[in-house]
């Protein structure tokens, strides 16, 4: 063993170690000594792969016993080939109740950018499926990087079409073009489960059996765990989706947690679907079933132990003493969110640094829940003043630290609710020093911040509105932003990571996010005219896998007689499905979208485009379904969108159905000081009003 290879298997080990790993060091190759035959029902989640680096990466499955005690063995082989006749690795396995027998391995020694397969074996040589994994290139490796990144897959509601084209399309693909890993940003389950028979539609869906939850809570027709095993049964019954399961086996993994995971409406260890309460117990469950489930070098802070979670002992207790970052200080809840710590980074050869954050479990307190502000200009569907969102955001730090005393709209006033409250913070104080250190240090060609939540202004200017159209009129002095309460109106937070960015002159900074069930591109931007844009890097949100999103919601919806529907929806005369001048809203403005519901001219209907609304936006399409693939070189970042159709039932085609679209944004890498400049074409399809 030479001596580098001594460092890394001691580094390795430490790794391992900390990550609750079962372990593997490869050998030479030599021909399998399983005697292997496929029981794919014995491992109903079937295989997964998570966090490759150059050298290794983590192996699981789930194999349970309903009669075999609370521990067995399982045999993992890692193969060169896929028939098995190079196997370079076979070692043990464990599962057991305590991780509801699911089991992780760390498999070390391996060979940067390689392609490996590898199964799982009990005693009776009863066996998995076989799973293709691929490690990572080395740091100081300069070829083309390709990733999908994706989210929200709601299979209560929905079907993943969407993987079974990625699948398809990465078969075709030539081997300098396939994915080396699937990032997944969040909502990989919902943890508000619909029952068939008591729900049978929602929107354009049909509601299909996923889980029973035991000992959960309910709100209108949403189940939801409240333990452990009701997270676990969540899980389970996600998993059992075939093309999930095989998105999973034919690539890596890497993952990060939304809101979904632990709880709808929750944030640290509050538990929220309607009512809030004390959470703590429940999100260690939460973090316990998702490290359980998704493979991943996470630290869990509870223990070395390689096959369980060992979850700490917490208590279901109010959160009353906040620090000076909105952090409840309250053991406990400390105890809970930090039970399992999501934000890391990987490199991922000399084109790649992967910065991926938490945004749920350190955030401060909503600063826009107060009803008093919610009835600021009524009138104006979705639309809140810009200006009141900014002072609500910075709290006691608004203004160099003079907050006004109360926030009005339109000769309405009322107490300025944040005006001694901590500035709004998503990623919360520690979590953010990690943040902006792992950016300073950064020496990859392109540094791509992965986070569940979208970082682009939604925001319109009824300002431009014709008189009479309404009782009320929008003040000339603000826009609307038509909040979505995620790094779009976190206006403090985020102009400290762009200044950041620019006065470390780092370039080749972009943003991949989800949970906004839509696809949008385009610039990171602190301020938008009247303020200065002044975009520091490149900014997207990938659509939903299979989730409902706005449109749907306001199809079904946005009230007929609503005087701003053609901002949203413009009714075709012959009763076809409406146009999504939503879309339009966000991007070209009022003007715009009143001209398209009249005319159905497209062109006429841009001409009219505010230029001071939107420069931040390429594309925006809140109707969209899909993924997002990545591409980047040493020169350039590609970001291709390829949407499907509504995915309301499976498709039964090879393809996973038809495309929408396929749209293509391109940046050339720019020096620091130059602003990003990306490209659009329309590959395939019909984007609508999107652009
Ligand atoms: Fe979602």
């Amino acid at each position: 063993m030479s001596e580098t290879m001594k460092i890394s298997r001691r580094s390795f080990l430490k790794t391992a170690t900390a990550i609750g790993a079962s372990l593997a060091w490869v050998g030479p190759a030599r021909g399998s000594r399983i005697h292997w035959h496929e029981r794919r029902d014995l491992y109903p989640q079937g295989v997964a792969s998570g966090d490759p680096d150059p050298h290794s990466v983590i192996l699981w499955t789930r194999r349970p016993f309903a009669d075999g005690g609370t521990r067995q063995l399982l045999t993992v082989e890692v193969a060169e080939d896929e028939a098995f006749r190079r196997v370079i690795a076979h070692a043990q396995a464990p599962v057991s109740s305590a991780a509801d027998w699911t089991t992780r391995v760390l498999i070390g020694g391996l060979k940067p950018a390689r392609t490996y397969w590898y199964r799982f074996t009990d005693a009776d040589g009863n066996g998995s499926r076989v799973g293709r994994t691929i490690t990572a290139p080395l740091p100081n490796d300069p070829r083309t990087v390709n990733f999908a990144f994706v989210s929200c897959q709601d299979v209560n509601e929905g079907k993943l079409n969407a993987y079974r084209r990625m699948i398809y399309e990465d078969e075709l693909a030539p081997a300098t073009e396939q994915l080396g890993f699937v990032l997944h940003l969040g909502d990989f389950i919902y943890e508000v489960v619909e029952y068939p028979e008591e729900v049978k539609t929602r929107y354009d869906r049909t509601i299909y059996e996923v889980a029973r939850i035991p000992d959960g809570g309910k709100v209108s027709h949403f189940h939801f765990p409240l333990t452990v095993d009701g997270y676990r049964a969540v899980y389970k019954g996600y998993l059992a989706d075939p093309d999930l399961q095989d998105a999973r086996a034919r690539w890596p993994f890497v993952a990060i947690w939304d809101n979904h995971e632990f709880s709808w409406q929750g944030w640290q260890s509050i538990q929220k679907a309607g009512k809030a309460r004390p959470g703590q117990s429940i999100k260690v469950a939460a973090n316990q079933a998702w490290w359980e489930y998704l493979p991943s070098r996470c630290k869990k802070v509870s223990g070395p132990s390689f096959e369980s979670f060992d979850p700490p002992a917490v208590t279901n207790v109010a959160i009353e003493k906040w620090d000076a970052n909105g952090l409840g200080d309250e053991p406990n809840n400390l105890s809970a969110i930090n039970s399992l710590i999501g934000y890391r980074s990987y490199r991922y050869g000399k084109n790649l640094d992967l910065i991926i954050t938490d945004q749920h479990s350190y955030r401060s307190a909503n600063p826009f829940a107060d009803p008093a502000v919610g009835a600021f200009g009524q009138e104006f569907t979705g639309m809140f003043p810009e200006d009141v969102a900014q002072i609500l955001d910075g709290g006691r730090a608004f203004n160099g630290g003079n907050p006004p005393a109360e926030v009005s709209f339109n000769g309405a006033h009322v107490p300025n609710s944040q005006r001694n409250a901590p500035p709004q913070t998503i990623l919360g104080a520690e979590q953010k020093a990690w943040f902006k250190d792992q950016l300073r240090n950064s020496t990859a060609t392109w540094k791509i911040w992965g986070n569940s939540e979208g970082a682009l202004d939604s925001r319109a200017d009824p300002q431009n509105l014709p008189s009479g159209l309404l009782k009320e009129t929008w003040p000339k002095t603000t826009y609307a932003t038509l909040p979505i309460g995620d790094y779009g109106n976190a206006y403090r937070e985020r102009a400290e990571i762009y200044d950041l960015v620019r006065d470390a002159k780092i370039t080749g900074f972009a943003i991949v996010s989800g949970d906004r069930h839509s696809f949008w591109a385009g610039y990171a931007t602190s301020e938008l005219p009247p303020g200065k844009f002044d975009p520091v890097g490149l900014s997207f949100v990938g659509a939903s896998l299979s989730s409902a999103g706005t449109m749907e919601a306001q199809e079904h919806g946005l009230p007929k007689t609503d005087p701003l529907r053609p901002l949203f929806l413009a009714d075709r005369p012959d009763g076809a499905k409406p146009d999504w001048t939503h879309n339009m809203l966000l991007k070209h403005g009022v003007r715009s979208c009143l001209e398209y519901a009249k005319s159905f001219d497209l062109k006429r209907a841009q001409s009219l485009s505010n230029p001071d609304l939107a420069p931040h936006l390429e594309f925006v399409d809140l109707g969209g379904h899909g993924y997002a693939k990545v591409r980047l070189s040493v020169t350039e970042m590609r970001t291709e969108f390829v949407c499907i159709p509504r995915p309301i039932a499976r498709s039964e085609r090879q393809d996973g159905g038809p495309i929408r679209y396929r749209v293509l944004h391109t940046a050339a890498l720019w020096k620091s000081g130059e602003r990003p400049q990306l490209k659009r074409s329309v590959l395939e399809g019909d984007v609508g009003l999107a652009i």
